[in-house]
């Protein structure tokens, strides 16, 4: 994986989104580089221009800072891409800001600062090439230009408004405030505005979205076809990754969970260390990272090839439950509607598979969450669904008593008539799994 791909945020949280820039460089002789690591796929200008164009229309004649990298969540780890910055850029890239000017016109409303060290990684390219903007200027430089864009110099004009991501604890990008005074400058949140924009897929981004979830749905079936006893959950992991590779992905979207018997119960299980137990059932929720953007598939099926019945009845709760929430996507639903919509499901449909309780109480974990180049793509609470939102729906249930945990997982895009499923390349019906195990020995 490489440095900055460390954007895996945990089921139950939200992406951190929390921006903030690498210390400011000092200027340095390749400070006047303007070169960057080249995308893997390059997005065209008029997209990214557009992208722009859209959050400057949010902050009216504000400035805008979006920092490439925050720094590392621990002591010690890497500094975290900023997806907000590749989103608006196109680049992944280390100790860079963009600076949107909401006063300036055109072209001359972004600046893109580069401290131009960048280490070469593949193909170098030309950042205003590659961006399409044509300012390109030196990192060294910024603070005292933002501060000048500003007029935080002491000087009496009032302040513009300053736009900075707020991160989780609502605290802005400290390092952008520790390199500018903003004394008296009134600084608004600009992860509302991003999170808006970033929730609606361009056309761009859907072609990756649907490769993303069609690769991670072919690798989920190539681990199904290999798994059997005796092979270790390594083994199933590494069959899926090939899979993702041969189908153009360079990069998983989070670490792969394989997870058999009750490693389940874990939900971010990623050790993969044990060895597959005849009658148990293995669960892969695994994601390819095809150009920049994640899928992010679940299946869980018995390592037998065959269901016990007790495994059956509580799969089949689990899609059935899955498929209501399905179902239900549709422009104006809200992902809180849809959770609801699937514990009810999943509560009248329990039967006394689950003893005394209803099946939604060993659901512990939520429904959906938002995709795009994270995993856990930014979005705003109570949102109403729209054309070109891309979600998961991945109800499980968890029974700890019984070491069972069973996750079924697919990448839904939202249309203006209801929905349509990107990951349906890996089986999903008792039937459909039975026979793909069957073929793969
Ligand atoms: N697929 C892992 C997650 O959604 O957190
Ligand atoms: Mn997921």
């Amino acid at each position: 994986m490489s440095m900055l791909d460390t954007r895996y945020s945990l089921l139950v949280q939200l992406p951190l989104l929390a921006l903030a820039a690498a210390p400011v460089a000092a200027q340095s002789p390749s400070c006047e580089s303007t070169v960057v690591a080249a995308p893997e796929i390059p997005v065209a200008h008029g997209v990214l221009a557009a992208r722009r164009s859209a959050l400057l229309e949010t902050i009216g004649s504000g400035v805008a800072v979006v920092p490439a990298t925050s720094p590392p969540r621990r002591p010690g780890g890497y500094p975290v891409a900023s997806s907000d910055f590749e989103y608006l850029t196109g680049l992944e890239q280390s100790d860079a800001w963009l600076v949107l000017d909401g006063s300036a016109a055109g072209e001359h409303a972004a600046v893109l600062y580069l401290t131009g060290n960048a280490a070469p990684a593949g193909q170098m390219v030309e950042a205003g090439a590659i961006t399409g903007i044509a300012d390109v200027r030196c990192f060294g430089d910024a603070p005292e230009e933002l501060a000048a864009l500003l007029r935080t110099d002491g000087a009496s004009t009032p302040g513009t408004i300053l736009f900075l991501s707020m991160g989780m604890r609502g605290a802005p990008d400290a390092d952008v405030l520790a390199a500018v005074d903003t004394a008296g400058l009134e600084t608004r949140n600009l992860r509302p505005a991003l999170a808006r924009l970033r929730v609606v897929k361009d056309e761009e981004e859907l072609s990756r979205l649907r490769r993303a979830a069609e690769v991670s749905a072919l690798g989920a079936a190539q681990g199904m076809r290999s798994a059997g006893p005796g092979l270790g959950e390594a083994d199933v992991q590494a069959v899926i990754e090939a899979q993702f590779h041969a189908g153009g992905a360079l990069r998983t979207s989070f670490p792969s969970i394989v997870a058999s018997g009750s490693n389940a119960l874990e939900l971010h299980y990623n050790d993969n260390v044990s060895t597959l137990t005849d009658g148990e059932l293995l669960l892969t929720d695994v994601g390819a990272e095809y150009a920049g953007y994640a899928g992010d598939v679940t299946r869980t099926y018995p390592i037998s090839g065959t269901f016990t019945d007790r495994q059956r009845d509580l799969y089949e709760l689990v899609l059935s439950t899955q498929e209501a929430a399905i179902d239900s996507v549709r422009p104006g639903v809200t992902i809180e509607d849809l959770n609801r919509i699937a514990r009810e499901h999943m509560a009248e449909h329990s039967g006394d598979l689950c003893g005394d309780e209803t099946c939604d109480v060993f659901f512990i974990h939520g429904l959906s969450h938002h995709l795009g180049l994270d995993v856990h793509d930014p979005g705003l609470p109570n949102l109403p669904l729209a054309p070109g939102m891309v979600l998961t729906v991945e109800p499980g249930i968890y029974i700890p008593d019984e070491g069972i945990g069973i996750r079924i997982e697919d990448d839904v895009l939202v249309t203006p008539g209801g929905h349509e499923v990107l990951s349906t390349a890996a089986p999903k019906s008792v039937s459909a799994v039975e026979a793909e195990m069957a073929n793969g020995r």
